[in-house]
């Protein structure tokens, strides 16, 4: 029971974005997928959400995806894009039960309000989503996410929360919020793969991190062996350090300079 790719590769245009990936993530373990601007993060999301046409094979809980129906695939995984435009003007409430709808857990009433005070949401269900601000909106959007898989594990094993960018515009506060939201759930049972670019997040959050450079897997594994001055180096090309806290051992990563002005 893992999420699994093998050979991912994926044109957009006239260009190869992703070439030839490799990937996997098990249940009751954080994935970052980590990496510079246009490395092939989104695409590598939206491969193995099976939005993107792909050459190359992609296996949930030891399913081929070429071979599920879209409502078996709402059921074992919920999407949270990078960007979630709203052309109309829906409450908090009703963007929540959205989720409700593509899920199994469409039965529950409770479930929008509880996931909406899980996201530090309560009590907004009736404004309209629009008039949020950039992070509340975000939040809300998860909360959307969270009620389609709520419970980890279903009849089919594990269920998966796929996140592009799930703390980008949020507060240092509402960050560790999610990271310790989404951690919870891997513990109980479920896959998490998420999209992040602050390496000190994904050094406290992740278990393992999936480094993507130019459409390529440049390291995967645990977080330690992934974030190393060498990684680091060759993926971002900036000066960084990959230093260890005194205490603890923890690993953090400090920009050692500015660097030249390209
Ligand atoms: N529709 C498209 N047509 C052509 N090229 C595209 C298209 N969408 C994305 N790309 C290119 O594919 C590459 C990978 O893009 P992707 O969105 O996966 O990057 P990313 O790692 O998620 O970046 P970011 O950190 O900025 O979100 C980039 O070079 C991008 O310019
Ligand atoms: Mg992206």
């Amino acid at each position: 029971m893992s999420l699994r790719a093998e050979g991912l590769r994926v044109r957009l245009g006239a260009a190869e974005v992703l070439h030839a990936v490799d990937f996997s993530a098990d249940p009751g373990e954080v994935t970052a997928i980590v990496g510079p601007n246009g490395s092939g993060k989104t695409t590598l999301m939206r491969a193995l959400t099976g939005e993107l046409p792909h050459d190359g094979r992609v296996w949930l809980n030891g399913r081929d995806t070429a071979a599920l129906r879209g409502w078996e695939m709402a059921a074992l995984r919920a999407v949270l894009p990078q960007s979630t435009p709203l052309a109309f003007p829906f409450s908090v409430v009703e963007v929540v039960r959205m989720g409700q709808m593509s899920g199994l857990s469409a039965a529950d009433p409770t479930l929008a309000a509880r996931a909406l005070s899980a996201v530090d949401l309560a009590g907004y269900e009736n404004r309209f989503f629009q008039e949020l601000s950039g992070g509340e909106q975000q939040r809300a959007q998860l909360a959307r996410v969270l009620v389609q898989v709520w419970e980890p594990l279903g009849p089919d094993g594990p269920r998966w929360l796929l996140l592009d960018e799930p703390v980008a515009s949020l507060d240092i506060g509402h960050q560790l919020g999610v990271m310790a939201l989404v951690r919870d759930y891997a513990r109980r049972g479920g896959g998490v793969v998420a999209v992040m670019h602050d390496l000190n997040l994904t050094a406290i959050g992740a278990d393992k991190a999936v480094m993507m450079a130019q459409g390529q897997v440049l390291a995967a594994g645990p977080v330690p062996e992934v974030l190393t001055d060498a990684v680091l180096g060759e993926a971002y090309g900036c000066p960084l350090r990959v230093n260890a806290a005194p205490a603890d051992g923890a690993v953090f990563v400090l920009p050692h300079s500015v660097g030249k002005v390209a």
